[in-house]
């Protein structure tokens, strides 16, 4: 999945979470081609295209497991990885469930409750886990989406999962404020819509067109502190 022309990162050391597959396996990637050393998660100990990748990588991935809604595996997570640290911490791990479905509709109770503790409080939970592993001036990053934005829902649709990543966004926000005047750069990343199990088949965008550019973005963003909410361009989201 890399870029034409190949790139130094200055995110040399990254840690992603929810990289089974999909935009989390491609940021992996991504990153290995730019020279970095990854540390890659995923929920199941079993064959993914993660453990694949890693497989012919061994000497720049790491594969972890995490569930991201599961408390109880964080902290051993995080002593696992102790000695370590990271220039980028990147959750990218997230669900959608009944997606097209309008409130008011037939939205299930676990689906809707599945949705906000994987997407809002499964990844601030991760965040707050694992930030310490993060150096002062790094990057922390969570994915949230353009659906997110409170200001672009003129269209509707998708209404429980838009609210989840409005949610995490807020959430987020917070995590900042109580980390105002901290040199790290926070990020929320809108990658367009692409091709994955969860986008579906007719997303306009594939993997390659998304997320070279979202790293693009990430990279660029080294060194800047506070938190921002951009697309794959690096273009401001509004909130
Ligand atoms: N594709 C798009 O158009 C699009 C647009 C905007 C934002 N996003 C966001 O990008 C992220 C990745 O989406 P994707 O398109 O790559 O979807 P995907 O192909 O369905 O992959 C989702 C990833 O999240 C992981 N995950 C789900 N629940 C998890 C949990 N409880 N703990 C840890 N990992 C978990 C999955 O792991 P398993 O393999 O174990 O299920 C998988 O690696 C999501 O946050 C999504 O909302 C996607």
């Amino acid at each position: 999945m890399n870029s034409t022309t190949a790139r130094e990162t200055p995110n040399r050391r990254a840690l992603i979470v929810g990289a089974s597959r999909g935009l989390g396996e491609a940021v992996v990637e991504e990153y290995v081609s730019r020279g970095a050393l990854v540390v890659g998660t995923a929920r199941a100990a079993a064959s993914t295209p993660l453990h694949r990748f890693a497989a012919t990588r061994a000497d720049a991935v790491d594969v972890e497991e995490l569930d991201v809604t599961v408390p109880v595996g964080l902290e051993p997570l995080r002593e696992r990885l102790q000695g370590r640290r990271f220039d980028l911490l990147f959750v990218v791990a997230g669900i959608s469930l009944a997606a097209r479905e309008a409130i008011g509709a037939d939205i299930d109770d676990e689906d809707f409750q599945r949705m906000m503790l994987t997407n809002v409080l499964g990844v601030m939970r991760a965040v707050e886990a694992l930030d310490e592993l993060v150096e002062q001036d790094g990057t922390i990053a969570v994915m949230s989406s353009g659906q997110g934005s409170i200001a672009g829902n003129t269209g509707g649709g998708f209404e429980v999962y838009r609210a989840t990543k409005a949610a995490l966004n807020q959430m987020f926000r917070s995590y900042a404020a109580r980390h105002g005047g901290e040199r790290r750069s926070l990020l929320l990343l809108a990658p367009g819509w692409v091709r994955t199990e969860l986008g579906g088949g007719g997303a306009p965008l594939r993997i390659e067109d998304s997320i070279p550019l979202l790293v693009d973005t990430i990279d660029a963003q080294h060194g800047t502190p506070g938190v921002q909410y951009l697309d794959r361009h690096g273009r401001t989201v509004a909130w």
